[in-house]
């Protein structure tokens, strides 16, 4: 039986057979009959691309918990089911007085995500919640339980995303929020933004971050998107420098092995901002951003993403890499 895959894109493509589970016994007991078949586990499909119908399993968790595990003075632990909506875990957490997770408002997706991409913005990343992570092996059925320091966390990065991939599936994720509120407040003009109120706490800030992104982020009921396509790319300081004497209003940040340069930048001076080709395009208010003008099909999509890879590298001499998985 073929079965839609939900996506954000709102690209059609189907699987042979769609599975749920509640539960991890459910999912062991799922886990023979996934052997010698494709398995793809996915979340709320906001950053996926399907260039094809997908020839296997698609897995999707249906475990909803949230509950504090432990605490101490400053700390609170907090264990969450994979298919809790990120988004609705951020609001639980602030209306309970916690902080740690405010700058990741409104970011779509599900708590199993957010520990695979390591989710990021404004400052902060998921890696930066993250206590450990729960999973089931997709092999054998075996339990796993992932300390923060063993999931290789970096930029939208992960031992799951990477050398684990496809390997598990996360059921749990634990995250250590703050009892008192630490602003994280250096990204950008956030501060200045923020500065004029007087009772700053994680509630404001998350409403500061959830009006920054609905100006700058297409809503994917309206028109079909996965956020940024692509991630900034990290170029050495060498190359940095000699960009920086032909372009020296270029932004960047700092980052430990180099220097981070925003991509929709990047895409914007390649005259990319706003344009179409076929029935995809560049978002008009954030060059990062792909996006569905309607129908469009996976191919036309990768398309427009090969056309821009290339004009960005023949421009810059820089690469830069998809952060939506291609599927
Ligand atoms: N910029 C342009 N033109 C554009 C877009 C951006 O010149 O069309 C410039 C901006 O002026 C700014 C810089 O690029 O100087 C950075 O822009 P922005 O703050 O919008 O952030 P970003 O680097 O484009 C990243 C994340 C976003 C996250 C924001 C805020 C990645 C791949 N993207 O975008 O994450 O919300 O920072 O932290 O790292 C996502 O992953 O889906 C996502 C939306």
């Amino acid at each position: 039986m073929y079965r839609r895959i939900d996506n954000t894109f709102g690209i059609e493509a189907k699987a042979n057979r769609w599975l749920e589970y509640r539960s991890e016994d459910e999912l062991r007991r799922i886990v023979p009959t996934l052997q010698g078949e494709h398995v793809l586990h996915v979340g709320a499909g906001s950053n996926l691309l399907f260039t094809k119908d997908f020839d296997g399993t698609v897995l999707h968790s249906d475990i909803r918990f949230v509950s504090p595990v432990s605490m101490d003075a400053d700390s609170v632990w907090v264990r969450v089911g994979a298919a809790i909506v990120w988004d609705d875990f951020v609001a639980y957490s602030i209306a309970n007085g916690w902080s740690g997770a405010e700058n990741l408002s409104l970011i779509p997706g599900e708590v199993g995500a957010s520990a695979v991409q390591n989710i990021g913005a404004y400052g902060v990343e998921a890696k930066d919640l993250i206590d450990q992570v729960e999973c089931i092996n997709l092999s054998d059925g075996t339990r796993r339980v992932f300390l923060n320091e063993e999931c290789n966390y970096a930029y939208r990065s992960s031992i799951f995303k990477h050398e684990l991939k496809g390997q598990y599936a996360v059921t749990y994720v634990t995250y250590r929020l703050k009892k008192s509120f630490v602003p994280h407040l250096d990204y950008g003009n956030l501060r200045e933004q923020l500065v004029s109120n007087p009772s700053l706490n994680a509630a404001a800030v998350r409403q500061k971050i959830i009006e920054i992104r609905r100006s700058k982020l297409p809503d994917p009921e309206e028109l079909g998107n996965a956020g940024s396509f692509f991630m900034n790319p990290i170029v050495t300081r060498e190359q940095f420098e000699a960009l920086r004497v032909a372009y020296p209003l270029m932004p960047y940040y700092d980052v430990p092995n180099g220097v981070k340069i925003p991509a929709g930048w990047l895409i914007e001076q390649c005259g990319w901002k706003g344009r179409t080709l076929g029935r995809a395009g560049v978002y008009e208010k954030q060059a990062l951003i792909l996006v569905n003008r309607g129908g469009a099909t996976g191919e036309e999509v990768v398309r427009l993403c090969r056309t821009i890879q290339q004009d960005v590298l023949n421009k810059f001499g820089i690469e830069i890499h998809a952060e939506v998985n291609l599927i």
